[in-house]
């Protein structure tokens, strides 16, 4: 396994543009095996998950080709050439959104349960309760979800418990190609959520309503394909950088955002006392003045993003004063705070809630990233750190960030990638 070798304590100073975003690009590329004619997607981040999620669907028959660094032309199969594979799909959660699309377009699904990850159980009763209610019949025998949906799903009213973010993305795949109208309610209103719509009518289906709490969708017999579709900016990678130069006491301006989608990240960072300016597609991020302790509740969005609460952590630990965190999300989610005490943060978890005490400063040593959010987060700690940290599991970083070390460095950060039996950095 690789490693960052970070020495901290330098400011983050400079420009940086963000890559287009995970989380939309993973729902697009299962949404496009559903394309009756061929997909141009552009902006697409070359990050371990994408590339995992491209072989899933090459293995199910799908042609796919990068063209450029952020371009992939994609021609779905006609019909199955394989179940997804299992020891892929364990790999990567996201695959579970290919049932609804392979139950839609060709009538018939076995995908391997991701099973839970290590910050939480995630359970996925709510897509098969939704892609039930549209007449799929799903079994769950030997770790595998098995779907038949006879000749063709049929639109229906369905309301979700929780506004799930890849319950609602299986249902408003499936419910594109199901005979009539689909209603869906208390829906997760992401801005993935909205890119994945936006796509999914470019290839002709008819959503509407998405982003709010309601989407309704006519159902249409067959697809067709994109000339061009850009996925959006990413969100959670665009907060991680607002919170890095916050957390340094830098001052970074990010490109290529999308404002709005960082509302309940710029919010926060101000309450802070950051500085947070919008101009266009570019937002800048300071610290010019004293900063201030905040308290942060997760929650679906537009409140403040789970994916961002361990950055957040991270950097409240060297504001003065008390912050109060509360996870609503995942149910365990605080694993990084046993990391950031090894360098000196003082944090107190109990349940779902965290209490974090600011001290002057955090010093390096050896962590450990235990998932995608928390590997970032530890960067941002070993980049405020005294002295020298030592990110391991960096696999977990690179699901999810293209090009992490380079966007710092040129920012002024002094990391290393360490490659896996190379000790000489040590
Ligand atoms: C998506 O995961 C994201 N992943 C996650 O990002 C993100 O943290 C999460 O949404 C919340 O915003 C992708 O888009 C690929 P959920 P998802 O279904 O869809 C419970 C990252 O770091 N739940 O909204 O799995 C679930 O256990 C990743 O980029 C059920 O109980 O999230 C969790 O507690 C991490 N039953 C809560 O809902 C279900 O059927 C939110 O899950 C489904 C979910």
């Amino acid at each position: 396994m690789d490693k960052l070798v970070i020495y901290g304590g330098k400011p983050l100073r400079g420009k940086v543009r963000i890559s287009g975003a995970k989380n939309a690009s993973l729902a697009i590329l299962c949404a496009s095996i559903m394309a009756g004619e061929p997909v141009l997607l552009e902006n697409v981040p070359d990050i371990s998950d994408v590339r995992v999620m491209i072989e899933i669907i090459r293995h199910i028959g799908a042609e796919v080709t990068w063209e450029g660094d952020s371009s992939l032309r994609i021609i779905a199969p006609s019909k199955l050439a394989g179940d997804p594979p299992c020891e892929l799909v364990k790999k990567l959660r996201a695959s579970n959104l290919l049932l609804g699309p392979l139950l839609a377009r060709f009538g018939h699904a076995r995908v391997s349960l991701p099973g839970g990850c290590n910050i939480g159980v995630r359970p996925m009763d709510l897509h098969f309760k939704g892609l039930a209610g549209l007449g799929a019949g799903i079994d769950l025998h030997g770790g595998y979800a098995v779907g038949k949906s006879g000749p063709r799903l049929k639109g229906a009213r369905i309301y979700l418990d929780f506004p799930s973010v890849g319950a609602t993305e299986n249902i408003m795949m499936a419910a594109c190609l199901a005979d009539g109208q689909t209603v869906l309610e208390n829906v997760a209103k992401e801005p993935e959520i909205v890119d994945l719509a936006n796509f999914l009518n470019c290839l002709g289906a008819k959503v509407r309503g998405a982003g709010t709490d309601i989407i309704k969708i006519e159902g249409v017999s067959e697809l067709g394909g994109c000339m061009r579709y850009a996925v959006i900016p990413d969100r959670i990678e665009a907060g991680t950088f607002m919170v890095a130069a916050a957390a340094t006491r830098g001052q970074v301006e990010l490109e290529n955002i999308i404002p709005p989608h960082v509302e309940p990240i710029s919010a926060k960072l101000r309450d802070a006392g950051v500085d947070v300016t919008e101009n266009g597609d570019v937002l800048t991020v300071g610290v010019n003045g004293p900063l201030r302790p905040v308290d942060i509740k997760t929650l679906p969005y537009p409140g403040f993003p789970t994916d961002m609460q361990s950055q957040m952590m991270a950097f409240l630990s060297t504001v003065e004063g008390t912050s109060v965190i509360i996870e609503n999300i995942f149910e365990n989610r605080f694993q990084i705070a046993d990391e950031l005490k090894r360098m000196g943060a003082r944090i107190k978890v109990e349940g779902r809630m965290a209490v974090v005490e600011g001290v002057p400063a955090l010093h390096g040593t050896q962590v450990r990233a235990t998932d995608l959010r928390a590997g970032a987060a530890l960067v941002i700690a070993g980049l405020m750190a005294r002295g020298r940290t030592v990110v391991s599991n960096t696999c977990y970083i690179d699901r999810g960030y293209h090009q992490l070390e380079e966007k710092l460095r040129s920012l002024g950060a002094d990391l290393t990638r360490m490659r896996h039996g190379d000790g000489s950095l040590l």
